[in-house]
């Protein structure tokens, strides 16, 4: 089987390399490579790479994530969120691949406490939640074997995460001010990138593209911001005693506390039942995932 990766250094795609190497021969791209393209600002040559590699699944974990940016840079985003992955779903429809993409609870407008379902009617906020929900609907027109997962608060080992940056201001103020208004589940790339692999063996066994579709994937439970801050302090000071942070309080503030060009969504929970009872499989609790990643960054 061959499998074709793009975005292979963002927080996903670089746990996909590791998830996706037992499914097969894996292409993975970046938007620097050079004997094929993996740029998605460039759909037409995207689509070439498609014709000339001719994976069996097309997994695309890059995509315009700088949700402030998006603002002023929409064109841009627009491109690699929602133009790109059209080029990648008609070809893969052309080639009778297998798609598999990532969407967002900001596709959702935030506002009540349950948590969201696939279906449920999707109102985005900001220029990153429109234009994901363009790459999705763009994805479900062009091509019936896709797999479109949406995903929140995602985290990985490698690189700037939301754990390490409170981490680094436990350890030089004594005071931190952190959003307790928006709600969701903090999702490990890894897990995120696991379940990939086993989603696809999955779809590529069952009969034609009976499992497709939009499915919600996040770790279990829920917490705010202030929670994750909290909890990630809490188990640092736990774990390593020795480590010498300087914070006493961790004050809940609401989100108009922080002015950002981009509103974000204050409800992003999202409903998981359709993934776990698709595919049989258990999301473990936020806090396992966020445990973990602090033994391997603290
Ligand atoms: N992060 C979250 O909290 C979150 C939440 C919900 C959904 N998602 C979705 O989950 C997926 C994976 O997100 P992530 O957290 O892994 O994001 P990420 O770490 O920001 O990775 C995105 C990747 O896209 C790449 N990229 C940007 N412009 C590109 C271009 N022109 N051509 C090719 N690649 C390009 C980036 O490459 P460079 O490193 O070279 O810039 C980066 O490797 C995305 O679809 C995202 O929308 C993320």
């Amino acid at each position: 089987m061959r499998v074709l990766l793009l975005g292979k250094n963002g927080q996903v795609g670089w746990e996909l390399q590791r998830s996706l190497a037992p499914l097969g021969e894996v292409l993975a791209l970046d938007r620097h490579s050079r004997d094929f393209c993996g740029d998605l600002s460039q759909p037409e040559r995207l689509a070439q790479t498609v014709l000339a590699y001719r994976p069996d699944v097309i997994v695309n974990a890059g995509a315009h994530t700088a949700v402030d940016k998006a603002e002023s840079e929409t064109p841009l985003a627009r491109c690699l969120n929602a133009t790109a992955p059209a080029a990648l779903a008609q070809a893969a429809a052309d080639t009778g691949a297998w798609l598999v993409h990532y969407s967002t609870d900001y596709v959702f407008n935030g506002q009540g406490g349950q948590a969201w379902q696939e279906d449920d009617a999707t109102g985005p906020l900001s220029v990153y939640g429109q234009t994901k929900l363009e790459g999705e609907q763009a994805i479900a027109q062009r091509c019936a074997k896709h797999l479109i997962f949406r995903t929140s608060w995602v985290y990985g080992a490698r690189g700037g995460n939301f754990a390490r940056t409170m981490l680094r201001l436990a350890g030089e103020r004594e005071r931190l001010t952190v959003i307790d208004d928006q709600h969701g589940a903090p999702t490990g790339a890894d897990l995120i990138a696991d379940v990939t692999a086993h989603a696809i063996r999955q779809v590529l066994a069952a009969p034609h593209e009976s499992l497709a579709g939009i499915y919600h994937l996040v770790a279990s439970g829920e917490t705010t911001w202030h929670g994750y801050a909290s909890h990630v302090v809490a188990q640092a000071r736990g774990m390593k005693p020795e480590l010498d942070l300087k914070v006493k309080e961790i004050v809940a503030v609401p989100t108009s506390a922080f002015v950002t060009p981009a509103q974000r969504p204050l409800n992003s929970r999202l409903s998981t039942r359709k993934l776990q009872q698709t595919f049989g499989l258990v999301l473990p609790p936020w806090q396992q995932g966020v445990d973990r990643l602090l033994t391997e960054i603290l």
